[in-house]
């Protein structure tokens, strides 16, 4: 019957999604819209038949999908077919329950068919199981019918008590309802009020950080203290710092890259290490030689890559010096690629710094000039 003429019908529908509105439709069908939303337009095709075309192919497949999760219960329009932006499906009548409880009580037995509603919402896979009053219909029989699911799946976040179905009911059936959950649902009426509490106490916290401007404007005048390049001698210890972390870090992974057994080399690392502590004079950096990787490794290579940032030294001793590391660096380049055949075996005394670990930092720490 419908399927004859409907894929010439829908040829002539056009939905358009709009920005935080309903959609917009040109309807040069014969069909008569029975209403819209943001996502679609639902037109009737018969009696007991509607379609409804989305403004985007995304939320027609998720609606679909929502709506075949719950086939096989009773809370949902039956599905009649389906095409790239439209879902067939049976008519929803009844009185839908914003218009119900214009005139009506909500009842105990009203308030156990919405709490069974959750159950089903739940039992079949929904992320989120709330709906507004106005997409649950009830039906002459007084059972419950739910249409337009899209977002009850394929969310990455939600509410974790039904928040909408709760505020959409207004203050007054909203309180009648919880009195009825509590009393049909012990458990769930606790959950939900430590749910409400969470975002009652979460709505006054936002509130106070929106109004204490004055602490950000306390940060805008105090953070100065967090810089560290303006003072020479710290800044030359933190950039040291700073290239050593990221050094031994990236020789650590070569060395792991190159899956090499490290534990006769650890010992002797750290026998070697032992030595350069011990024959450690004054407070030079050489003798406290805080590239570990390098000094543990054989003693010319050490020098030579010891010196690298001979100019972060420098700065330490000679302030405006600040940058001489760097042409240093340059400088050694050539060195670093002949020791560059060594570095398995450098490779591997970084590791054992790693393992090591925070004694060393410490060790470091307290050596570090000041
Ligand atoms: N199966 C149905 N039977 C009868 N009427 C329906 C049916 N589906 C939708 N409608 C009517 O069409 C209107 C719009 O449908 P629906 O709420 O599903 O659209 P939507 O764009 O998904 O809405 P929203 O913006 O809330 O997501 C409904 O308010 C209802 O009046
Ligand atoms: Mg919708």
């Amino acid at each position: 019957m419908f399927n004859q003429n409907l894929e010439q019908w829908l040829s002539k529908i056009h939905v358009r999604n709009m920005v935080n509105a309903d959609v917009e439709v040109i309807n040069q069908s014969p069909l008569v819209m029975m209403g819209k939303g943001r996502q679609g337009a639902v037109f009737q095709l018969s009696d007991d038949v509607c379609v409804k075309v989305f403004g985007n192919t995304e939320d027609c497949d998720r609606e679909y999908y929502a709506l075949s999760l719950g086939q096989h219960t009773n809370l949902f329009p039956k599905l009649y077919g389906k095409g790239p932006l439209y879902i067939a499906m049976e008519i929803i009548r009844g009185v839908d329950l914003r218009e119900y409880l214009q005139s009506q009580p909500l009842t105990r037995t009203l308030s156990a068919k919405l709490i069974e509603m959750l159950i089903t919402f739940k039992a079949i896979g929904y992320e989120r199981i709330d709906h507004h009053k106005r997409q649950i219909y009830l039906q002459p029989d007084g059972s419950l019918k739910v249409i337009d699911v899209a977002r009850t799946i394929w969310r990455d976040r939600v509410y974790p008590y039904p928040r909408k179905l709760l505020t959409s009911l207004g203050e007054e059936n909203k309180a009648i309802f919880l009195t009825y959950v509590k009393e049909m649902a012990p458990a769930v009426y606790q959950e939900w009020l430590h749910y409400i509490r969470m975002e009652e106490i979460s709505r006054q916290i936002t509130a106070i950080l929106l109004s204490q401007s004055s602490e950000s404007e306390k940060v805008n005048s105090k953070n100065k203290i967090l810089l560290t390049t303006d003072d020479e001698k710290n800044y030359a210890i933190m950039l040291e710092g700073l290239v050593h972390k990221v050094f031994k870090e990236e020789w650590v992974k070569l060395m792991l890259a190159r899956g090499a057994d490290l534990d006769t080399i650890m010992a002797k690392i750290d026998e070697y290490w032992d030595q350069r502590k011990l024959g450690a004079t004054g407070n030079s950096f050489e003798s406290v030689g805080r590239y570990e990787g390098d000094r543990l490794s054989n003693g010319n290579r050490f020098h030579d890559r010891g010196k690298r940032f001979e100019g972060d030294r420098g700065g330490h001793h000679h302030h405006g010096k600040r940058y001489e590391g760097e042409r240093n660096h340059e400088h050694n380049r050539g060195k670093e690629k002949k020791q560059d055949k060594n570095k398995k075996h450098g490779v591997k005394d970084q590791k054992h710094d790693k393992k090591k670990g925070k004694n060393h930092e410490k060790d470091k720490d307290k050596k570090r000039p000041k």
